[in-house]
């Protein structure tokens, strides 16, 4: 189904926001910024939006399966009849391709497709710029958080050089669109 973004707010919220405040808090200021930028996307405008709204749903406790929070995300959202676009930007955000080798759970990823959009782009630079609390921040200051945030041994840290040139180039091709529709100072 598609998914409109104030059902995919309220949804997330009642997936989120009592069980993980604060990621909730994250995910509000994502979808704020996808919001944004949606006005200017075109015909993705309200998919960005509510993917956004659901790309962390695999956090909360009531998905998660293998605790690989894209790929849960994603199962639990094409086993309720989201779209299998939506259900595949989640499994692929913010790099977990590269999450995901480390993790162990590589192979699980071909139930998806990363579609290596400008939609897709602009959804991981919605994530990759926005603190864990929701704060806005840099790319590089994000990537520097998340590293200390986690520490060295986690697979979430092995993965981010992994996955850093797929990311910053997600992130220099969405600052170059934002830059061209007069969006670059706002989100
Ligand atoms: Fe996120």
């Amino acid at each position: 189904m598609l998914l409109a973004p104030l059902d995919a707010e309220e949804w997330a919220r009642s997936l989120l926001a009592a069980a993980l405040p604060r990621r909730w808090s994250h995910v509000v200021a994502v979808a704020q910024k996808a919001r944004v930028i949606g006005r200017e996307l075109g015909e993705d405008g309200r998919l960005l939006e509510a993917t956004a709204w659901v790309h962390d749903v695999g956090y909360a406790p009531s998905t998660m399966v293998t605790g690989f929070h894209p790929l849960d995300g994603a199962r639990y959202l094409l086993a309720h009849s989201v779209s299998e676009r939506i259900a595949s930007l989640v499994a692929f955000h913010s790099s977990a391709r590269a999450e995901a080798v480390e993790f162990g759970v590589a192979t699980d990823l071909v139930e998806f497709q990363d579609e290596r959009t400008l939609t897709r782009d602009l959804l991981w630079y919605c994530d990759m710029t926005t603190g864990p609390d929701g704060t806005d921040l840099d790319f590089e200051d994000r990537m520097t958080e998340v590293r200390q945030r986690y520490g060295p041994d986690h697979y979430v840290t092995r993965a981010l050089d992994g996955g850093m040139k797929e990311r910053r180039s997600a992130v220099y091709r969405s600052r170059d669109w934002l830059m061209s529709v007069g969006l670059a100072d706002q989100v």
